[in-house]
């Protein structure tokens, strides 16, 4: 067992380790059972003597019973992995207190009182990545969900909020730079070479949002004046040698704070906002109140290192955290169950904040192809849950697809029924009723009644069933009378714990297109409320073309019964981009399912071509959408249409289908490379989608010719001035065999040695790779010299590639499954949470045609058998293995 996670390493600790000898039978926790704390903190002082090796914490806290809650003399302070090196209460040596567990009782009799404690912390041995700990030298924190307990003893709750100052000191030379929340309040010098500063949070928070940093950093500094003319001082902090790739950051911060006062009306709250970037980070970013904590990955950009996604990725989530600052910290959770309170509104913040700064249009695509290709499988899946959970074991489980994007796609359904005016009040109102409350998801729908004048009685129920509706609709002309009838029928998927399903509201956007003339008499909104209901329009001498769930209008799979030339006459002439989007990848995947079963079907085939050229020769529509446009779906997409499915055959299918379209279009696709290669590097729309159009025209053009578009494909890497058209061109060659692929791949190793973040992309890249050796590569990879257990993004950059690449994967004998559980067993007592996420891949077996799903099954259970699994795998190989559902 790893030192971190053995609390007997701990000296001085023989209760805690008589309580760590036998690991306690998971623990269930229900929504249901929530009940306010006894005892509140107000305030808590914290004093951290730093070093990497040794952290002395003394925290002190002034406690005061909860009017609101039930009497009870104990307080209840939980911890995690730490020992009680002293503790007073009012001043003096604390009587009666134990532990159960590693949580602190401790009996106290008055109304208030002020209990100081003191723990010690090995920053460097914590490979968690949860509370303190030490990346490249510096000490940094996270505490989301449950780490501050990792930190000090604490009623480590979101519903107990506390003003916080923080006191650390620590030696000069090693740490010249020390920040928490808030606002520096002082600092000094001290002696023997080290130094110490105050800072000083103003707003009372929950200990999940507490932060520290303290390391060698250098800061792009800049300042921002909040529409009430605050001046705040803004720095993004990035290890020295770093500093000139955070202008994208810097830009992305300050465009984040002036929209969300434009769009929400939302200031900013401190004189100061600081972020820092580490490279060893379990997540994307952290919204620390007043100082945000990023994985290197999204901060750093520049042209050469960063890809035009990358760009892209950093300013959502800049953004994402910095709207946390109202939608999680200003309002945050009553409990974890409420998690969608926050992340799925932060979510919908990030996703219009980037369609304004971008292409609306666009940005729609790539969220709903996000959602359908990692929440769908979730929620189809034994991990399957509503996006307000009812239960959970281990909470970091449930920072998934379906409280994230699915939660934001349920918000945004309220801003289409509510309208862009209406949703502002609401969220007006919502802001104003529960600033500086921990609020629950209740509280935002019941604030979305009342200010958008919403009915969500039944709405409700987004909340409460899991599982992606499947709605089906049929259009019936009545040439006699003239009108059209749609009839809608919709179903709700058993899941996990919820086998019987409600009918769920459904605003359902539809617009019925006149064949001839190519135009709709007006978009409509239904709104779906019941199992199967009819909706008649009348004026339709003739049938019209329906075009449905336009925009993507709710978060459902619509089957319809379009015939081929309805789809192919939305993919050329539907006014909504993302139908027409919809309609071309309904007919890649008809024609994808079909060849599996029975072999490609010609004239479906030939409507492809006719449409994917149609839309190469559009010159309405800019290049980011014709790229988008240009994608066929994923085999994850595929196979939960499919299932059970053959991943490979479905793999083998797309393969051929690529290399019909590159055959058949060969000369437009060269036409159009050769066209947007003569665009000038820059980040401006037309610069970025002649890119998008170059890396789509080069993947279905290597299905059709290797030797001449492996020629096209190094032309564009070595004339390449940015990352997008290198990774883009080597990205094509890797899944080549052709001789420039190892020189090439050399080449890219060798020219970014040392930036970790590209070191990740080589990685990436090959185990991203469409060839049937790449678990050998895979394999070989993990044994480089650059490969490492201990960082995140690194494993993540190889394996969680890997288990995403359905060629590699789904490899027929079952070794990708193999090496996927590997992993996990040997990450797991490094890192848990990190080692988790890995586990849902697996469990999709029942989606898996028999003998595949069978080897996947068999991984599961071998992962069953292991004693000493961390709670957090536990939990997902538990779940991913119950047939009951
Ligand atoms: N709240 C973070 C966000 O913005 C998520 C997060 C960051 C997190 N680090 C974490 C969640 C560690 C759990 C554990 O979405
Ligand atoms: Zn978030």
């Amino acid at each position: 067992m790893d030192i971190a996670r053995n609390p007997t390493s701990i000296p001085g600790n023989p209760e805690l380790a008589d309580a760590a000898v036998e690991p306690a039978a998971p623990e269930t926790i229900r929504r249901l059972d929530y009940t306010p704390p006894a005892w509140l903190v107000p305030e808590i002082a914290l004093d951290f003597d730093l070093g990497v090796e040794l952290t002395k914490v003394r925290a002190t806290l002034k406690v005061e019973r909860n009017p609101d809650a039930a009497a009870d003399q104990t307080l209840h302070l939980c911890g995690d992995n730490i020992a009680v090196m002293e503790l007073l209460v009012d001043g003096k040596p604390a009587e009666g207190w134990s532990m159960s567990g590693s949580n602190l009782l401790l009996p106290l009799a008055g109304e208030r009182h002020e209990v100081t404690v003191e723990t010690h912390l090995h920053p460097a041995t914590n490979s968690q990545l949860m509370g303190l700990y030490a990346s490249n030298g510096m000490l940094c924190t996270q505490c989301e969900a449950e780490g501050f307990r990792r930190i000090t003893f604490f009623p480590d709750r979101p519903d107990v909020l506390s003003r916080y100052t923080v006191r650390m000191s620590g030696p000069k030379a090693e740490f010249p730079i020390l920040l928490s929340n808030g606002d520096c309040t002082a600092s000094g010098e001290g002696e023997n070479g080290t130094h110490w500063a105050e800072w000083t949070d103003p707003w009372p928070k929950p200990s999940y949002l507490f932060a520290l940093v303290a390391g060698d950093l250098v800061a792009r500094t800049d300042t921002f004046t909040t529409m009430n003319g605050r001046k705040v001082d803004l720095a993004v902090w990035v290890r020295p040698g770093d500093e000139d790739r955070t202008e994208h950051a810097m830009r992305s911060l300050i465009n984040s704070m002036k929209w969300d006062e434009e769009a929400f009306g939302r200031e900013y709250d401190l004189d100061t906002f600081n972020i820092v970037a580490v490279s060893d980070f379990n997540m994307g970013a952290m919204e620390n109140k007043g100082l945000n904590i990023f994985n290197t990955r999204y901060i750093l950009a520049d042209p050469d290192t960063a890809t035009d996604g990358d760009f892209d990725a950093v300013e959502g989530v800049v953004g994402h955290e910095y709207f946390h600052n109202w939608s999680g910290n200003r309002v945050t959770c009553r409990d974890w169950f409420q998690l969608s309170l926050k992340e799925g509104f932060t979510v919908l913040r990030d996703q219009m904040f980037s369609a304004d700064m971008g292409s609306e249009p666009v940005k729609r695509i790539e969220d709903v192809r996000i959602l359908r290709a990692a929440q769908f499988p979730e929620d189809s899946g034994p991990l399957a849950h509503p996006i307000r959970p009812d239960s959970y074991q281990e909470i970091s489980n449930f920072y998934t697809a379906t409280v994230y994007n699915k939660g934001a796609e349920v918000i945004r359904m309220m801003h289409t029924m509510a309208g862009p005016e209406r949703f502002r009040a609401g969220s007006d109102l919502y802001f104003e009723r529960h600033d500086g409350e921990a609020a629950t998801c209740e509280d935002f729908v019941k604030a979305m009644e009342d200010g958008a004048g919403l009915d969500l009685s039944q709405f409700r129920l987004w909340y409460e069933q899991a599982g992606t509706p499947r709605v089906t609709v049929a259009l019936k002309h009545d040439a006699a009378a003239g009108t059209v009838t749609l009839d809608v029928k919709q179903l709700v998927p058993p899941t996990p714990g919820q086998p019987v399903k409600k009918p769920m509201p459904i605003p359902l956007k539809i617009a019925l297109f006149d064949r001839d003339t190519g135009s709709h008499d007006g978009e409509r909104t239904l709104n779906i409320t019941k199992a199967a209901e009819s909706f008649t329009f009348g004026g339709f001498a003739k049938p019209p073309v329906l075009s449905a769930n336009r925009g993507f209008s709710a978060p459902i799979q619509l089957e319809s019964e379009a015939t081929d030339a309805d789809l192919q006459f939305l993919a050329a002439k539907d006014d909504d981009s993302f139908a027409r989007y919809e309609a071309l990848q309904q007919l890649f995947t008809r024609e994808l399912l079909g060849a599996v079963e029975g072999g490609p079907d010609e004239t479906r085939r030939a409507a492809i071509v006719e449409a994917m050229a149609a839309v190469i020769d559009d010159r309405a529509i800019d290049d980011m959408m014709r790229g988008e446009l240009m994608m066929l779906p994923a085999i994850n997409f595929l196979i939960e249409l499919a299932a059970p499915a053959d991943p490979v055959a479905l793999h083998e299918a797309r393969e051929r289908l690529k290399a019909y379209l590159g055959t058949r279009l060969r000369d437009r696709l060269t036409a159009l490379h050769d066209r947007a290669s003569t665009i000038p590097y820059s980040l401006e729309a037309d610069s970025r989608g002649a890119r998008k159009v170059k890396t789509q025209a080069l993947i279905l053009l290597a299905a059709a010719d290797v030797a001449e578009t492996a020629k096209r494909a190094e032309t564009q890497y070595r004339a390449a001035d940015n990352m997008t058209d290198r990774q883009g061109a080597l990205a094509v060659i890797s899944g080549l065999d052709v001789p420039a692929r190892g020189e090439l791949l050399a080449d890219f190793h060798a020219r970014y040695a040392g930036n970790a973040l590209v070191i990740d992309k080589w990685f990436a890249i090959q185990a991203s790779a469409l060839r049937s050796d790449v678990l050998d590569a895979v394999e070989a990879l993990a044994g480089h010299e650059d490969f490492t257990m201990k960082n995140p993004n690194r494993v993540r950059a190889l394996y969680m590639t890997m288990a995403g690449n359905p060629s590699a994967f789904h490899d027929a004998g079952g070794r990708g499954y193999r090496m996927i559980a590997d992993l996990v067993l040997a990450l797991d007592p490094i890192n848990p949470q990190t080692a988790a996420r890995f586990v849902p891949w697996l469990g999709r077996w029942r989606k898996i045609e028999p003998v595949r799903a069978e080897l996947m099954r068999a991984e599961l259970m071998r992962m069953a058998a292991v004693k000493s699994l961390s709670k957090d795998v536990r939990e997902q190989v538990t779940k991913s293995l119950d047939t009951s559902a």
